[in-house]
């Protein structure tokens, strides 16, 4: 026999039916990489099958691995408070991540985010793909370098192309998308930069706004 993959990826895992229901069924077993087996559990996309908005972060975090839903940590918050300062609360939005499960290092009892690899976004991508067919959202948004590479590919830089509505065939099929940095990287800057740091974040998020009308 042959070893097994590394990283099989997601693709054999899909179901047949793929509404956002049997989707998020089918990813609880998922095993198309290595992450899912120190990981509690598989993280999940959340939110109407009819939102406009999608947000697209790069994979949960410690909190979001115990909960079981994305974006419920620390960058959670700082997330909500931009979409609400942004005038995007009242916006339907399904939330997710490109990577399914939590990747990390151990450092005693704590557990270190650890950025995914290459191998391991690519092997998570089917769960993306298929998301992005069942909501068929208006517009896009990606947070941050993760999901910017998944989603468009290394030639959307973050720093230069944020900000402004993208319209491009995408990983996930041609759509209007969106990038903006991860949540998390208000709460890394360092203190006298970061109210600089988040105004840019929500002025970001306005562009969405005003786009979604
Ligand atoms: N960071 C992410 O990218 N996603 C989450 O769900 C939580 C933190
Ligand atoms: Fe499957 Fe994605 Fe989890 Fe890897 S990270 S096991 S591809 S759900």
């Amino acid at each position: 026999m042959p070893p097994r993959a590394k990283h099989p990826g997601a693709q054999g895992f899909l179901p047949p039916e793929t509404t956002l229901p049997e989707l998020r069924a089918a990813a609880d077993g998922c095993r198309g990489c290595d992450l899912w087996e120190p990981a509690t559990q598989t993280v999940f996309g959340a939110g109407p099958a009819d939102a406009p908005l999608l947000l697209v972060g790069e994979q949960p975090g410690d909190v979001e691995d115990v909960e079981g839903e994305p974006f419920v940590g620390p960058a959670g918050r700082v997330l909500a408070q931009a979409l609400h300062e942004s005038g995007l609360d009242a916006t339907p939005r399904y939330v997710t991540n490109a990577v399914k499960h939590f990747s990390f290092t151990r450092q005693g009892k704590r557990r270190l985010h650890q950025t995914p690899k290459a191998a391991e976004v690519s092997a998570c991508r089917p769960w993306l793909v298929a998301e992005y067919a069942a909501l068929r959202p208006q517009l896009t948004v990606c947070l941050g370098s993760t999901a910017v590479r998944s989603v468009l590919g290394t030639d959307v830089k973050v720093l230069r192309d944020r900000g402004a509505v993208l319209e491009r065939d995408s990983a996930l099929g041609p759509g209007a998308f969106l990038v903006t940095v991860h949540p998390s990287s208000i709460l890394r800057a360092p203190d006298d930069l970061r109210a600089e740091a988040r105004a840019a974040f929500v002025a970001d998020l306005r562009v969405a706004a005003q786009f979604l009308g």
